[in-house]
C-alpha cells in the first residue's frame, strides 16, 4: 500500500471509498467535496442530520452503496473541534480509513483528513497519517499455515491524500516519507516481540542487529561476556542452553552531531523466572521481555534512513532466563562491569541484571550526553499504571520532560515516578555490595534504583520500565493485539528534536 499527496485531482478520478472529515459541527468542505455530493442523489449534509451523526471524535459513518453515481464508499470521520484536535486524533482517524478500506476491500481511498486545519504542519499530519495507515494494517501471520481466503484479502493499493497547494503538498509527501518509515521500524520492532520465544534466542537478536543497514553492529558472544567481566548478564543465561550476547550499536551522522545518546534495551527473549520460576499464566507472555531491545533495534533501524543529527549507541543486552541444571540460584553472588558485587536473591529480577552490565560498559567506553534504558522491567509498572502507560525515572528533570513531551507528540504516554533514593537501604546484603532486589512495595522505583548503581552519579539517565505498554491486551487503535513496538516513534522524535 502506498501513500500519495495531491493538490489537484481530476473530478472524473474514480476512487473505492472517500474519507470526508466532520470538523466543528459540519461536513468538511472542500469544491471536490461539493462536487461529489452533488452527484449523489441524496445530499450528504441531509443524510447525516438524519443519522444524527454529531461528528463527535472518534465517531465514524459509513455511506456505502448510496447511489452509482458516486462511484465510492463514503466514511465520515467525526473529529470534534478543530481547535483540540490533535496529531493522535488524526492518526485513529486515518487508521479508522485504512481499516475500512481493508474490510471493504477498496483498491484506492481518497482522504481529505489532511486538509483539516490544526496546529500541526503539514509534514507533522502526513507522518501521522501515514504512520496510523500503515501501523493499523500490520499484521503478524508467519507462523499461520492456513493463508486468507481471497474474498478476505486486503485490496488497498494507494491512499491519495488531498493538499491545499502545491507547496503543502511537498510538505504533506516528505511527512509521509518520514512516517513510511517510522512505521517500519515499529513493524520490525513488533515483529521481534511476537516472534516466538523459540525462534529468537539470544544470538537471533545479535544476527538482527548485523543485519541493520547504515550501523556499525558489534556483538559479544558469551565467551566474550564472560572473559571481560560482565558477570551479571552471563549470570542470568546460565540456565539456558541458548547463550547470552550483548549488542552495540552505533550511527554516526553525516552533519556534525548535535548531541550523542546512548539507548539501552532488555533483550530476555524468554522470561521464565529462573529458579525463582514464574506460574504458568505469568509465563504466557515472557516471550515479550525482549520488548526493550525490539524497541532499540527499530530505533537502530530508522535512523540512517531519516538521518537526524545525533549519534547515537545502541545496546541490547540480551539472555535467556531458564531454569535448567546450571542456572544461578538464589543466593549466588555475582560481579558486574563495574566492579560491584550483587546477591542475587531472586532470579526472576533479571532483566536488571543483564542492564547493569550494558550501563556498566556505556559508562566505561562511551562520552554521552544521554542515557536512555527500555525495559519491560516490572509487574509493579503495570500495577501502577496499567497497559497503557509507561513510567520513566531518572536523573535530570530536562531529559525526562523531553522524553515525555514527545510522548505527547507520538501518542505515546509516559508518566514520571519518583526515583526515591530513601527506598535504596532495601538493597542492603549480608554477603555483597548489594541484592538484586529491595523491599516489598514500590517495586519499579527499586528497580530504578538497582539500575541507577551502574551509572555515573553526574550522568543524565533516564529508564523507561514498558512492562505494560509494550503488550496490546486488547486491539489498539493503531496496533492489533501483540507486540506494540512502544517507544520506536517516541525515542526517534526524541532524538530529532535535540
Ligand atoms: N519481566 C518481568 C516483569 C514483567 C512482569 C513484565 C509482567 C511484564 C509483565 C521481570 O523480569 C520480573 O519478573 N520482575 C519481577 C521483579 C521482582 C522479582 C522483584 C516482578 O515484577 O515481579
Ligand atoms: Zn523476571
Ligand atoms: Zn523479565
Amino acid at each position: 500500500m502506498k501513500l500519495k499527496a495531491e493538490s489537484q485531482i481530476s473530478k472524473r478520478r474514480q476512487f473505492d471509498l472517500i474519507a470526508i472529515p466532520f470538523v466543528d459541527n459540519k461536513l468538511f468542505s472542500h469544491s471536490l467535496v461539493d462536487s461529489i455530493n452533488k452527484k449523489l442523489s441524496l445530499d450528504l449534509k441531509k443524510l447525516l442530520k438524519r443519522l444524527d451523526f454529531k461528528g463527535e471524535e472518534g465517531k465514524t459513518e459509513m455511506i456505502a452503496g448510496l447511489d452509482a453515481a458516486a462511484g465510492a464508499d463514503i466514511l465520515v470521520l467525526g473529529l470534534g473541534k478543530s481547535s483540540e484536535c490533535k496529531l493522535e486524533n488524526l492518526r485513529q482517524a486515518a487508521a479508522a480509513v485504512a481499516k475500512t478500506a481493508k474490510s471493504r476491500q477498496a483498491k484506492s481511498v481518497l482522504s481529505f483528513l489532511s486538509l483539516v486545519k490544526i496546529k500541526n504542519s503539514a509534514q507533522e499530519m502526513g507522518q501521522a497519517i501515514a504512520e496510523a495507515s500503515h501501523l493499523s494494517l500490520y499484521k503478524f501471520d508467519k507462523y499461520r499455515g492456513k493463508k486468507p481466503e481471497a474474498s478476505k484479502k486486503n485490496k488497498l493499493q494507494e491512499i491519495t491524500v488531498m493538499a491545499s497547494s502545491p507547496k503543502d503538498k511537498s510538505q504533506l509527501q516528505a511527512g509521509i516519507r518520514l512516517g513510511e518509515y517510522l512505521s517500519e521500524g515499529v513493524a520490525f520492532s513488533r515483529d521481534l516481540v511476537n516472534t516466538p520465544p523459540n525462534q529468537k534466542a539470544p544470538e537471533v537478536l545479535g544476527r538482527e542487529a548485523k543485519k541493520i543497514k547504515g550501523v556499525t553492529t558489534r556483538v559479544f558472544d558469551h565467551k566474550k561476556i564472560k572473559s571481560i567481566g560482565m558477570g551479571a548478564l552471563y549470570g542470568v543465561g546460565m540456565g539456558s542452553n541458548n547463550p547470552p550476547v550483548f549488542v552495540e550499536m552505533h550511527y554516526k551522522p553525516k552533519k556534525k552531531a548535535k548531541k550523542c545518546v546512548a539507548i539501552v534495551g532488555k533483550g530476555i527473549t524468554f522470561d521464565s523466572g529462573g529458579l525463582s520460576l514464574k506460574p504458568p499464566k505469568a509465563q504466557e507472555t515472557m516471550k515479550d521481555d525482549m520488548a526493550g531491545a525490539a524497541a532499540v533495534l527499530g530505533i537502530m533501524k530508522v535512523l540512517p534512513r531519516i538521518q537526524p543529527a545525533v549519534e547515537v549507541y545502541g545496546y541490547v543486552a540480551s539472555a535467556e532466563n531458564m531454569p535448567g541444571g546450571r542456572a544461578q540460584r538464589p543466593g549466588d553472588v555475582v560481579k558486574a562491569y563495574n566492579g560491584k558485587t550483587i546477591e542475587v536473591m531472586n532470579t526472576d529480577a533479571e532483566g536488571r541484571l543483564a542492564l547493569a552490565d550494558a550501563l556498566s560498559y556505556l559508562t566505561r567506553h562511551r562520552k554521552v550526553d544521554y542515557i536512555i534504558d527500555m525495559a519491560t522491567l516490572t509487574g509493579a509498572a503495570m500495577v501502577a499504571l496499567g497497559d497503557r502507560i509507561t513510567a520513566a525515572l531518572g536523573t535530570d528533570e530536562s531529559l525526562t520532560q523531553k522524553v515525555i513531551q514527545a510522548g505527547k507528540k507520538t501518542g505515546e504516554k509516559i508518566w514520571e515516578l519518583p526515583l526515591e533514593e530513601e527506598y535504596w537501604e532495601g538493597f542492603k546484603s549480608e554477603v555483597a555490595d548489594m541484592k538484586n532486589i529491595g523491599a516489598m512495595w514500590g517495586g519499579t522505583i527499586n528497580a530504578a534504583l538497582f539500575l541507577k548503581q551502574f551509572v555515573d552519579k553526574k550522568a543524565k539517565w533516564l529508564h523507561l520500565d514498558i512492562a505494560g505498554p509494550s503488550r496490546a491486551y486488547k486491539p489498539w487503535p493503531y496496533c492489533p493485539p501483540g507486540g506494540t513496538g512502544i517507544m520506536v516513534r517516541t525515542l526517534v522524535q526524541f532524538l530529532e528534536e535535540l
